[in-house]
């Protein structure tokens, strides 16, 4: 092991072996999440050249709970680029606005960097079989890895809510692809009870391991913002990993003297699929899940995310916020990222721009503040919103005279 990890359970703390596949905690049944003992952590960096390593998830293997031998699977994911928005920060008067575009990750999506660490875990566990329910991308994500470790992939996946970039690749990569009458709460579910059963390796982001594949993409942001946090991080929230995996990277990050500062987290949802949003606009703790979640956005269509609590925790202790954008709002600033910025995001990968307009609008927002929206998800995973979004290409004769024509509006 690089660092001294534990896993442990997030509300009783009790202490759970890592050798064998476990999600939730055998006492009081909350998820488990890996500490990293902060002594080894530093005296391990402190050997290392980490500053000077290229970008990318495993830059930071000290901080991530794999043992040294282990044969790592790998695509090279991580080191996705954090863009300025020049543009839309001149419309908006917003100074210091970025946004970490992760769509650019081998399978066009953040899952990658979850799951290279989390097959790389299910094979030191000597699984022969993984799994996941999906609204699209953890399934195009676990099948490309499973391929290349040489692993059995079964994916379930919400009768006809998928886009068709997301089921293109997971049947390229050649995995079961079961499609569910149902929705992803619902899916998620049956993988969850068949997984003990049927032996097979669970890789949603109840998986702790896959939180931490995630938690670098914090790290990243620090480093690419010169040692410091941002002040604040809009993030797209479905079943809740991955806002609360940025909230553990840029606290361990912090405390172990990597950066400075910590941001706030601004977990965005989908009106239509808002059970985290509602605890916070009704001032109560009582998580109450939606039973019918409906969006555009389908990576993010989920009524029931499985790390509420993580994600809820992650935004209070960062005395963050949680809110919701309209499909509208998310069609827009999707359109923006593209027309403007030079990122084409999938409709859940332009919910946090969607959620900071909101915002901006709003006048909630200090203009200084240096801001990053992270993007989740590629636009080419869902042609068929973006072309029913987009003005079809006009025909013409082979001509200079008919593009003349037609350029000139005639
Ligand atoms: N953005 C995209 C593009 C996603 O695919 C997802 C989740 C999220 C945001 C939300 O992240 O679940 O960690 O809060 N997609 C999962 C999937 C559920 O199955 O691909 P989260």
């Amino acid at each position: 092991m690089a660092a001294s990890f534990e896993m442990r359970c997030i509300e009783c703390g009790k202490a759970h072996d890592m050798s064998r596949p476990s999600y939730a905690c055998s006492s009081c049944g909350n998820l488990l999440e890996i500490v990293v003992e902060r002594e080894d952590a530093l005296s391990r960096i402190g050997k290392s050249d980490l500053k000077k390593r290229p970008l990318s998830v495993w830059k930071y293997k000290e901080l991530l709970p794999i043992g040294p031998k282990a044969s790592v699977f790998s695509l090279d994911e991580g080191g996705t680029p954090l863009v300025k928005c020049s543009r839309i920060g001149k419309e908006t008067g917003l100074k210091n606005l970025w946004i970490k575009f992760d769509g650019t990750n081998p399978t066009g999506s953040f899952k990658d960097r979850g799951m290279t660490v989390g097959i790389t875990k299910a094979m030191e566990l000597g699984m022969k079989t993984v799994t996941c329910a999906s609204t699209g991308n953890t399934s195009a994500s676990l099948a490309a890895y499973a391929g290349l470790a040489g692993l059995k992939c079964v994916v379930l996946i919400p009768e006809g809510k998928v886009a068709l970039g997301k089921l293109a690749q997971a049947m390229m990569h050649g995995a079961i692809v079961v499609s569910v009458k149902g929705n992803f709460d619902e899916a998620l579910d049956v993988v969850m009870r068949a997984a003990d059963k049927l032996a097979m390796y669970v890789l949603n982001s109840v998986n702790p391991f896959r939180i931490e594949g995630q938690k670098t993409a914090a790290f990243e942001v620090c480093d690419q913002l010169g040692g410091r946090s941002p002040d604040h991080l809009y993030i797209p929230v479905g079943n809740g990993g991955n806002s609360a995996a940025y909230w553990k990277g840029f606290v361990e990050y912090e405390s172990l003297g990597l950066a400075s500062g910590l941001p706030s987290i601004r977990g965005i949802q989908a009106e239509g699929a808002a059970p985290i949003a509602r605890m916070f606009s009704s001032k109560s703790d009582r998580y109450v899940p939606v039973a019918k979640p409906e969006t555009v956005a389908t990576a993010i269509r989920i009524g029931n995310p499985a790390n509420w609590k993580k994600t809820y925790k992650a935004i209070k202790e960062s005395r963050g916020s949680a809110s919701t954008v309209s499909d509208q709002d998310i069609l827009r600033a999707q359109k923006m990222m593209a027309m403007s910025e030079g990122i084409f995001p999938e409709p859940a990968g332009a919910a946090a721009l969607a959620g900071l307009l909101k915002d901006v609008e709003a006048g909630a927002v200090d203009k200084d503040a240096r801001i990053v929206c992270v993007s989740t998800g590629h636009g080419l995973k869902d042609p068929d919103t973006a072309i029913s979004q987009s003005v079809r290409p006009r025909s013409i004769e082979p001509t200079v005279k008919a593009l003349d024509k037609l350029l000139r509006g005639r």
